[in-house]
Parts: C-alpha cells; structure tokens; sequence
C-alpha cells in the first residue's frame, strides 16, 4: 500500500492580500506534495486561512464590514491565487467553518477534564499584530520585533494552558529526535528558549474584550485564543478523533512554517499535541524571509510584491522555479526582479531551453523527428546514463529534506553534463563522417536525458514538465494509477522507445530582454545583473599596506538591535572584536571554529555601538559566503 504523506502550510490571516511571502511557502508544499506523490505516496496538501482575533475585527473595521463579511472576501483572494500557482491542494480550510470549530471545543474540553487549563489573573504586553503576550527580554526597543510597535499593558482574568508542565518532556523529545525541526538552527533556537522556565499559555479572552472567536466550551464568557484555534486545523481537518483521514494521515504530517511563527509550532502546538493525548507531528520545516529593500515583506511595512503580477509579466514556472531556487530553505533571501530576470535567462532560457530545441532540432535533422535506435554503446559510451542517475539521487535525498535549490542544482548539474556532452560528441561532425551507429546513441542519450529532466522538474515546473513529454513523444498518461514521471521511471535508463514521432522544436523560456521591455518593469531596468566593474589598477606596493590574517572565530553573537551584523570574536595573535554584517547569511553556530580571512590593520571603527576592529572577508552572491583557507593553519598566519 502507497505510504501515506501529509503536508500543511500555515492557515494565513486573512487582514490583508496574499503576497509574495505566502505565495513561496504555498509553492514550496506544492511541489514537497508533488514530489511526494510522483514518488507513489498517497498524499494530502491542506492550506486555509486564519479567520478570528483582534487583527481581523480591526482589519474589518477599517473597511467597514463585518469579521465574517470581511474574512470571505479575503479568504476568497487566497483560494482564487492558489490555482493560478498552479497549486493543487486538497483541502483548503478556514477557521470559521463549523467541523473545525466543534473540534477546537472538544480538544479544549479534553484538555480542561484532564486539568491541564485553570483559570487565573495576568498581567502583561500585549502586541495584537502577533496575538501574544510578550515577555519583556523578547522585544526590540520596547517594540515587538516583527511589527515595530509597541505593546499595549493589558491585565485581565483568563485560562491557562498548563505549558510549563510539559517543558521537560519537549526539550527531551527534540534531543531524542534532532531533525524534528529541521534546519537545525531552528531546532536550536527552540532549544535556547526552552532552557529558561516557559511561562503557562493565556488561551482565552474574554467577551467583553473580544467576541470574534470559538467560545470556550467550558465558560461562554470567553473566546478561544486565536493560536490555540488556528493550530488545532491540522488535525481538525482530518475529522480528529474518530475520522478515517485523521486515521490514514496523522502522524505522518510535516509543517511548513517560516521563522516568524516558529515558536507556536515548535512549542505551543507539540505541548498541545501532547497534552490531548495526541502523537506529535513528524518535522517541522522552518524557512527564512524574503526580503525587500532590507526589510521583510509584510503588510504592516506595505512592502508586499504581488505574485499574480510577476507570474503575468514573467510566466508560472518561470516564477516558481525562481522561487524554489533563489531562496536557501531556512535563510533568508532578497527578492528582485532582476535576479528572477537572471534566473530566467541563465538557468532557463540557455541551460535547458537552449538544450531541449537543440537536441530536437537535431533529432529532426538526423532522423527525421523519430527517436532514433540505442546505437551502440561501445561507440559512444554510457557516461549520460550514469549523470542522470547521480542526479535522480542527489535530488532525491535533497527533496526529502527541503533543500529544493540543492536538488535543483542537481539537476542543472545534468542539464550542463548534456550541453557539454553535445559539444564534445559534435553529432554534426558524425553526420559528416557517416558514423551513423554512433551518431544514434549519441542523439538517443540526449533524449532520454530530457525525459529524465522533465520528470525531475515536475513538481517545480509541471506545465514545463508535461511540454518537454509531450515533444518527446511520450503519452501523457498514468500507471497503475502513478504518474508516468514516478520515481521508478525516472531511475530507469531506456524507457524512450525507438521509433515514436518527436513533436516540432519549440523554445520552452524565451530569453527576457532586460533592455527592450522597459515599460513592463523599472527595476529590471535600473540596475543590470552582474558584478561591478574591476576597480583601478593599483602598485604592489598599494596591495602590501593591507594587512590580510587568518584568524579562528571562537564566539559570536548577534549585534542587539541590528539586523545584520554579528560580534564576532576571533583568535589571531591575541584575540579581538570585529563586527561583520552577515547574519543574513549565518547564525552565530554556524560560524564558531570557522577559519576566516580578516583585514587586520583596518583603522577600528564603531558598528551599531560596538567597536571593531578589522574586517572579516565574504562573498557576495546573493547572501555572504565567508572566505576561508583550504586546510586549517594557525591563527594570525598573513597571507600574501
Ligand atoms: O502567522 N517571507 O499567518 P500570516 C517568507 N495565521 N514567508 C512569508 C513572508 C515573507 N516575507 N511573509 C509571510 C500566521 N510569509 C498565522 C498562522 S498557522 C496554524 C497560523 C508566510 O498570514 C510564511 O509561511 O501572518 C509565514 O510563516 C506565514 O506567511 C505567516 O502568515
Ligand atoms: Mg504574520
């Protein structure tokens, strides 16, 4: 029996449209759903929007429209963009229907029985664009960090769910199972807050303050706290307790979250979990932001890119592939037009457009637009065949961790294997020859190579997918109820059978020229891809003022306030403070015991209040990659 597979996203907010940020994580378990299913699971894709709490009566408010009113409209903006995504889900949830609302009150009450919720008095701040309390140590200037305002005091009588009493059991569960939040600096930044006390859950609020909510099945005083609502929705779904899906698909689910609401599903949800007597979920998988102009999109700062227009100026997969593979699952990444425009004309355009009507082109040439016979192996040998299966591999294994731009990678590591290929074969100097033999296996090899990448970038870029089979002559069919493109077929070499008719050359991504379409888009045009130019020539005896050392990281931290910088301390003749702007790119754990290149004779300087004194060297490319030497050596060595 197909192994079952269960992916969620968060059930979004419905206080404001959908942007680009929402559109990734959507994409994101999409093409983890895909995946999942062309490897013969039997999956179930659920997404939904988040309908009650404060933000949403303000939200409403402010446009003069009822919660319920307001959430329809908003909810519906969701469920209309997921197809244009190309994003087939199976179930799409809302807060506000009636079969999820009756289980929050029987796991609400199941909890209440076992004495696991009391009810007492607090006091504390209040920040209503998260819906949460905050302690005073987690705000940035007084300020909630991820809405830069300042919480409201608020003291009130409420429930209490018991959390503390399950602190011990979770920082054991997530020792016992390190990739339970995964990547792992997510899964340490749990850790460290579950190493000072957890304060007990507020999970209501009363009327008087808020009436836009499930009322708490055991006092209609009080609505239900809007976390403690949303987070039930994943099982809710499954008609937890007694349902079939609830049977078939728990516990075998993995959440996709970003950073911002780590804290509720890597604490609060798993503590709820266990507290009802339920099996915790198998991973949560936590991504970074993508940043605008330095600043996380969001509908607070009004910085929102809108999907829809990107996908009607640069094309669905196009889109999607540029999402999947420009951010690095778990950081954060800078979105610009024209790194999706490079993207485009890079990877898609030249790399495997160009490969695709090239191999066609010349398997009409050759053989009259028939997949032409194995050839012979000894004449041209099997050097594609062993590629394409190291790239099935490799994308395999990083697909089922997330890392889809490193499964990608592979397979652009394939595309390129191709090209060169056809360089070093030269199929039109065997044609000249007469070679004929030889001539066959070489443009067979190509073709199945493409059936093999048209498989691999299904669940990225299933339109492109189902284009690319359907020119290689293939039927667009099932087996056995699996898509053609399952794993199995992609592991096996030869399934392209001699003698079926190609389709005409086309061109799957056409080249954007970043030029001619100024009107579409300013920002393509403002700034060109690609590095600056070379700076003025300087004399050897310029290059030999700067003094460059190796020096060993042994502690580092981030700079309180700042965004990007990192206090590093380092180890080079006697240590030293520099201050370096890459947590961005790095967190203080990835980099300790790294050994890195530092400008020491660099006049000190003060960053954001701290002093430092030298510079740390790094790459740009698209996030920093930090220098370093090719074995370690000691620390203070100059380099020259
Ligand atoms: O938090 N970069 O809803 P929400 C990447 N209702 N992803 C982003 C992003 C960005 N700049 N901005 C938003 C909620 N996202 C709760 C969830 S779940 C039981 C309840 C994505 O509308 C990302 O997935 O604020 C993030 O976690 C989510 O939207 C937050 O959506
Ligand atoms: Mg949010």
């Amino acid at each position: 029996m197909a192994e079952p597979f269960y992916i969620t996203t968060p059930i979004y907010y419905v206080n404001a449209r959908p942007h680009l940020g929402h559109a990734y994580t959507t994409v994101a378990a999409d093409v983890v759903n895909r995946f999942n299913s062309m490897s013969g699971s039997d999956t179930f894709f659920l997404t939904g929007t988040d309908e009650h709490g404060d933000k949403i009566v303000d939200a409403a408010e402010k446009e003069n429209l009822s919660p319920k009113a307001y959430a329809d409209m908003i909810s519906g903006l969701f469920r209309d963009l997921w197809p244009k995504l190309n994003i087939k889900y199976d179930h799409f949830v809302r807060t506000t229907d009636h079969d999820h609302m009756a289980v929050v009150e029987y796991v609400l009450q199941k909890i209440y029985d076992k004495g696991d919720i009391y009810f007492s008095e607090y006091e504390g701040l209040y920040c209503v664009g998260c819906e949460r309390f905050y302690m005073e140590r987690e705000l940035v200037d007084g300020k909630c960090p991820d809405h830069e305002k300042v919480p409201e005091r608020i003291k009130e009588s409420n429930y209490f769910f018991k959390m503390s009493k399950y602190q011990d059991w979770l920082i054991d569960w997530i020792k016992n199972n390190p990739d339970f939040i995964r990547p792992e600096r997510y899964k340490n930044e749990v850790l460290s807050f579950l190493s000072e006390p957890l304060e007990d859950l507020c999970i209501s609020r009363p009327k008087t303050r808020l009436k836009w909510g499930i009322t708490l099945p055991f006092d209609e005083n009080y609505v239900t706290y809007v976390w403690f609502d949303a987070l039930i929705n994943y099982i809710s779904v499954l008609s937890y307790p007694d349902g079939e899906k609830f049977k078939k698909f728990w516990p075998s689910v993995q959440h996709i979250v970003a950073k911002d609401i780590l804290k509720p599903h890597g604490i609060y949800w798993p503590i709820m979990l266990k507290a009802a007597g339920i099996e915790t979920y198998q991973h949560l998988n936590v991504h970074g932001y993508w940043i605008v102009d330095q600043s996380k999109i969001s509908k607070t700062l009004g910085n929102a890119v809108d999907p829809e227009s990107l996908i009607n100026t640069y094309g669905l997969d196009a889109f999607r592939y540029f999402l999947m593979r420009d951010m690095v699952f778990g950081l954060d990444s800078n979105f610009s037009e024209e790194a999706l425009v490079q993207r485009i004309n890079s990877d898609l355009a030249n790399d495997l457009g160009n490969l695709f009507s090239r191999v066609l082109s010349m398997a009409h040439k050759y053989f009259n637009g028939i997949v032409p016979g194995y050839g012979s192996s000894e004449e041209a040998p099997l050097s594609l065949e062993k590629d394409a299966a190291k790239a099935v591999k490799t994308f395999t294994k990083e697909m089922e961790r997330f890392s889809f731009h490193k499964g990608l990678m592979a397979v652009w590591k394939f595309i390129g294997k191709m090209n060169k290929y056809v360089d070093e074969k030269a199929p039109w100097e065997l044609a000249k020859k007469g070679d004929s033999k030889e001539l066959e296996a070489v443009i067979y090899n190509l073709l199945e190579g493409l059936r093999i990448v048209s498989g691999l970038i299904y669940p990225v870029m299933p339109d492109t997918a189902k284009v690319m089979q359907k020119h290689l002559g293939l039927e667009l069919e099932t087996e056995k109820g699996i898509p053609f493109y399952s794993r199995y077929l992609i592991k096996t070499w030869k399934r392209l059978k001699p003698g079926t008719n190609l389709l005409n050359v086309i061109t799957l991504f056409p080249r954007i020229d970043v030029k001619k379409d100024k009107a579409d888009s300013k920002k393509v045009k403002e700034k060109k891809p690609g590095f600056p130019a070379i700076k003025p020539e300087i004399s050897m005896a310029d290059f030999s003022k700067v003094d460059l050392r190796v020096a060993t990281i042994i502690q580092a931290e981030p700079v309180p306030k700042s965004k990007k910088l990192l206090k590093v301390e380092v180890e080079m003749n006697g240590k030293r403070t520099v201050v370096a702007g890459i947590s961005t790119s790095y967190s203080p754990e990835d980099i300790v015991g790294k050994q890195v290149i530092i400008v020491a004779n660099l006049k000190p300087a003060k960053l954001m209040g701290v002093m430092s004194q030298g510079m740390i060297l790094a790459a740009d490319d698209k996030g920093l990659v930090l220098a370093t030497v090719d074995r370690n050596v000691k620390p203070g060595t100059p380099l020259s």
